[in-house]
């Protein structure tokens, strides 16, 4: 039985008006699984005539979070980042995406240093969630075509972007872009 954007939507707002932590956002994330299935919805936002690269489709009027579908031409390693105050769920259409879940520990002069700690391949069809804060770096190959929920619009959100060869760490602030992805 197809499983539409609207019909994710609507599950998604009832799920956080229940359940907004940990707990909810899996539930949300198992609902997106059902949504990389829905031919009419990939055929829609990221078929082969669908515009490539990324596309706002939804935005959620009272809770705000936001649906994007991502159609890639360009292989992509991003840095190490996380999405601020809001988790992320990242879902597979086509090819794939390594993740990577990274540590971070700070000294008491504020130098964060991270390393890794986990990696995973999302394949068409799965789902993987980011809490709050949590830093992860994604690479993917060329035409990638993937889904990304935010639990805000990124373009109003700040966040931390990392650089593991100088140890640094900088603040985006709300800048109306998100290249971190
Ligand atoms: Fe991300």
């Amino acid at each position: 039985m197809a499983y539409s954007l609207e019909d994710f939507c609507v599950d998604a707002r009832g799920i956080l008006l229940k359940s907004d932590n940990s707990s909810g956002r899996e539930m949300i994330r198992q609902k997106l699984e059902l949504l990389l299935c829905d031919p009419a919805f990939c055929a829609a936002y990221l078929g082969p005539d669908s515009a490539l690269g990324m596309q706002q489709v939804f935005q959620d009027p009272k809770l705000h979070f936001c649906v994007l579908t991502y159609n890639m031409t360009k292989q992509r390693t991003s840095p190490p980042h996380d999405h601020g105050n809001s988790w992320a769920i990242y879902g597979q259409i086509s090819h794939y995406t390594d993740m990577t879940i990274w540590s971070a520990v700070s000294d008491e002069l504020e130098n964060t240093q991270i390393k890794p700690v986990s990696t995973f391949r999302l394949q068409p069809g799965q789902a993987g969630l980011f809490d709050v804060h949590e830093i992860h770096s994604i690479d993917y190959p060329s035409d990638a075509k993937f889904v990304r929920v935010t639990g805000v619009d990124m373009a109003a959100e700040s966040r931390r972007v990392f650089d593991v060869d100088t140890g640094t760490v900088r603040k985006i602030e709300q800048v109306g872009t998100d290249s971190s992805r």
